[in-house]
């Protein structure tokens, strides 16, 4: 329950990559020997992966709340968990991982956020090229490597697809012989899992391009590795901070890694600086209209989109925003419009007419970034907004209440109320 109509200020620390450690875990089961990890964000989807390595064999320790340590020296082969695969989308990392580590894979079709179909062809195409048999059957992926070890190959990606690029790294990493992976995602958790490959005796060379190649090795070993900031974390405080007109310091990040936020944000009247590992957002007293497109990194992140249609309904004049990644992506909307927005969607195109003054409602979060926008828009609106289903926000943002609250929002969890009268009195504070 948000109380609207408070400027954040203040200081917040950004916690791991979530997109990097749900791949990084699950890579884990390919090293032979104790991963360090540290900078392991404190979300349900890094809960989720930890207790499947667990089901798995692998042991996991908490050294402390963000560093972990697995071995998964003695894990032996077995289907992995269905129950716990089906609900999270990096579920499917495990088939490179198992493919990689025994040479065979079975897992469920993997869950998470809807916005639209969301297909694996390209991981399959990635792990047939390299000699696995891969089958789907009723939501099952079957895969086994033949002669029980997968082997080099080069795959051309025919859509840049962050998730087939990491699964088919790891898959290459044990492989006998060199993969090329050319049309590869260049985002900042490509490189990041590269590296931790890399700091476990892989050798991955070219992430962070689009042509990575994987000489595979016979055994990865123990190691330590620190993962990087959460660009879409920053994102989002960097959003919140210019929609609700705040001044906010947002530490522990790699401003690199924010320049297609940044420039955004710029465009929109926004002041950004940048320090070395921080950055600075002073909201504008009048926001201004923007065209955003999304794109594959370095472009503007698709996971950033709901946030800055929020943003964007606060602007002055007629802003368009084109989903380049899914197809589905604008449903967040239809919860905006109830809070007075008016945004016209046609297929992956969303034209905001900006400039007004949203009011507090009961709002679903449709998806995990979309939650976060429903957020933003509460921070912003006269009255209190109510958003339901905070559990996919829970997925990817560490502590999102908390931190917030100490920016000066005026937000708290509570029980959904039991009787709708009790709801209206609650919507009707302002
Ligand atoms: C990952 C991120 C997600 C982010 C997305 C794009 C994780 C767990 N999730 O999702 O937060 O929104 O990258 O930055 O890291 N596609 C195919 N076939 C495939 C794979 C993908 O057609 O085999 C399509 C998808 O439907 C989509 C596009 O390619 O239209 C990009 O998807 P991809 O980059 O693979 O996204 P995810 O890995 O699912």
């Amino acid at each position: 329950m948000i109380h609207g109509g408070v400027a954040l200020h203040g200081e917040v620390e950004i916690s791991g990559a979530k997109n990097a450690a749900v791949a990084i875990i699950p890579a884990a089961l390919l090293v032979d020997g104790v991963c360090r990890i540290e900078n392991i964000p404190q979300i349900s989807d890094t809960d989720m992966l930890l207790t499947i390595l667990a089901e798995l064999g692998a042991k996991v320790s908490f050294i402390n709340p963000s560093t972990i340590e697995i071995d998964c020296t003695n894990v032996r082969y077995q289907d992995a968990p269905y129950d716990l695969m089906r609900k999270i989308r990096a579920s499917y990392y495990l088939i490179g991982s198992m493919l990689g580590r025994f040479g065979a894979a079975k897992t469920t079709m993997p869950g998470g956020c809807n916005f639209g179909v969301r297909p694996i062809d390209m991981h399959i195409k990635g792990m047939t090229a390299m000699g696995a048999e891969v089958n789907v059957k009723n939501g099952f992926v079957y895969a086994e490597a033949a002669g029980g070890r997968l082997r080099g190959a080069r795959v051309y990606l025919d859509k840049v697809s962050v998730g087939a690029t990491m699964n088919i790294m790891m898959a290459a990493t044990l492989a006998q012989g060199r993969t090329i992976i050319e049309n590869a995602a260049r985002e900042p958790h490509i490189v990041d899992l590269a590296n931790f490959l890399n700091s476990m005796g892989a050798d991955v060379r070219g992430a962070g391009t689009d042509t990575i190649k994987i000489n595979g090795v016979d055994r990865l070993h123990g190691g330590s590795y620190t993962i990087i900031p959460d660009q879409i974390e920053a994102g989002t405080y960097m959003l919140a901070a210019a929609a609700t007109g705040g001044e906010v310091l947002v530490k522990n990040v790699i401003p690199k890694h924010l320049e297609c936020i940044s420039a955004k944000l710029r465009e929109t009247g926004t002041i950004i600086q940048e320090y070395e590992d921080s950055v600075l957002v002073k909201g504008a007293s009048t926001l201004r209209r923007v065209n955003v497109k999304t794109l594959p990194y370095p472009g503007f992140p698709t996971d950033m989109q709901p946030q800055m249609g929020t943003l964007l309904c606060l602007a002055e004049g007629t802003s368009v925003i084109t989903e380049g990644i899914y197809d589905n992506r604008f449903k967040y909307v239809n919860e905006l419009r109830k809070m007075g927005a008016e945004i016209q969607v046609d297929g992956r195109i969303a034209i905001i007419e900006g400039g007004k003054r949203l009011t507090g409602a009961l709002v679903q979060a449709c998806d995990l970034r979309a939650g976060a926008a429903m957020i933003i828009a509460g921070m912003c609106a006269a009255g209190v907004t109510v958003v339901e289903d905070i559990h996919y926000i829970e997925r990817g943002y560490e502590n999102f209440v908390g931190k917030l609250k100490s920016l000066g929002a005026d937000i708290s969890i509570v029980n959904f109320p039991d009787e709708p009268e009790e709801l209206e009195k609650i919507l009707a504070i302002s």
